[in-house]
């Protein structure tokens, strides 16, 4: 049978299918597009600093290539919501900001050496930089939610700022313990990642000042989508593609990071089996990397975990239930169905 037999067949002039993945990313391109460019704008004028390192490092970052989903998801929650002033322009440049400044330090601490396709502001100029780029990004970040004159605003996002602070921590404690529980572990995936998609779907509802009842139904679509988002996030550390990922697989494994994969496999393998996975983690041991990848695959762990991600996806679009039906609302309910079979 000829090599590209079970290629679809293409005339010069169609288009390849999009996946799943890749219309989801360009519904929500399509609906945001205005106010990509606007946040884009935004964050590019307040990355600015007569400080060279900052301008050098900030654009270095912010120019490589980031998904920018946080922000553009607060656009779509707006927008859900009929918003028709401007500050969640600000919102948005605010919550890329936040999410930036928590990738410079995670990166350190995580000793990455490669995001987004290139090589980390630590591996290129050294951790102590890199922590004070993050610092800046925070504090710009605050500067700029001033503007917004809304206290309810302030108190959420400085909220999510410490709720990230302690995930990352409770994180760092958890490294090389093998026994961290499910539990423990969604735990600090819903402080590290999650509440930061809560924020950004929370202040939406915040901005247009809608009822508790919609802003705790924002609340919950954004928790249980970050929940999605980082559990596929761990699965993505052992089997993406590294290209399309842009970062390096077993960077988990390396840091000996109790991910769910790890949690599941060690919970229904063999004694044996589970002693290499422990002591992989114990060790923080890259090298373990094919081993335990087998013991994961002959234990269904990834399996395992995007069940779970499933089911935080589900929760996502029931917790919509109660907001207006839109196109907006529509795309929010497609991201979170694309995002258990995201690839990068
Ligand atoms: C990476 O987030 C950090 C996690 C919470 C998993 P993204 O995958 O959204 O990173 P970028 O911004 O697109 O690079
Ligand atoms: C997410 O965790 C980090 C933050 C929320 C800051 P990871 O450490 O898994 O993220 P990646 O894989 O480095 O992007
Ligand atoms: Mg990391
Ligand atoms: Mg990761």
């Amino acid at each position: 049978m000829a090599a590209n037999a079970n290629k679809t067949l293409q005339t010069k002039d169609q288009k390849p299918a999009l996946s799943a993945e890749q219309s989801a990313a360009a519904l929500i391109k399509a609906l945001t597009r205005l106010e990509a460019r606007a946040v884009d704008q935004l964050i590019l004028k307040e990355l600015s600093s007569n400080v060279v390192l900052i301008n050098q490092i900030g654009q270095y970052i912010v120019n490589s290539g980031g998904k920018r989903l946080r922000p553009m998801l607060h656009i779509l929650a707006a927008k859900a919501l009929d918003y028709r002033d401007s500050h969640h322009i600000t919102m948005a440049a605010v919550i890329e900001f936040i999410h930036t400044a928590t990738l410079l330090h995670d990166d350190v601490v995580d000793e990455s050496d490669l995001r987004r396709g290139q090589d980390t502001a630590n591996a290129v100029w050294g951790n102590a930089a890199s922590v004070l780029v993050g610092d800046f990004l925070y504090s710009r970040s605050f500067e700029m939610m001033v503007s917004v004159n809304n206290m309810q605003v302030l108190s959420l996002i400085s909220k999510t700022t410490t709720a990230i602070a302690e995930g990352e921590v409770l994180q760092l404690l958890n490294c090389n313990n093998p026994k961290t529980s499910e539990q423990e572990y969604l735990d600090v995936i819903r402080r590290k990642t999650a509440i930061l998609f809560a924020a950004a779907t929370e202040l939406a509802a915040v901005l247009t000042d809608s009822p508790g009842n919609v802003k705790q139904a924002m609340r919950s679509y954004g928790l249980h989508l970050g929940t999605t988002f980082q559990l596929i996030d761990d699965v993505l550390d052992y089997r993406a593609d590294p290209e399309k990922l842009g970062k390096n697989l077993g960077d988990d494994l390396a840091e000996g990071k109790p991910t769910l994969p790890l949690i599941h496999a060690m919970s229904v393998s063999s004694p044996t089996q589970s002693t290499v996975i422990e002591n992989a983690i114990k060790n923080g041991n890259r090298e373990a990397f094919h081993d335990v990848m087998e013991i994961i695959n002959s234990s269904n762990a990834i399996q395992y975990t995007e069940n779970r991600a499933q089911r935080e996806a589900e929760l996502a679009i029931e917790s919509l239930k109660s907001i207006p039906d839109s196109k907006y609302k529509d795309a929010m309910i497609t991201l979170a169905e694309s995002s258990v079979n995201r690839s990068y």
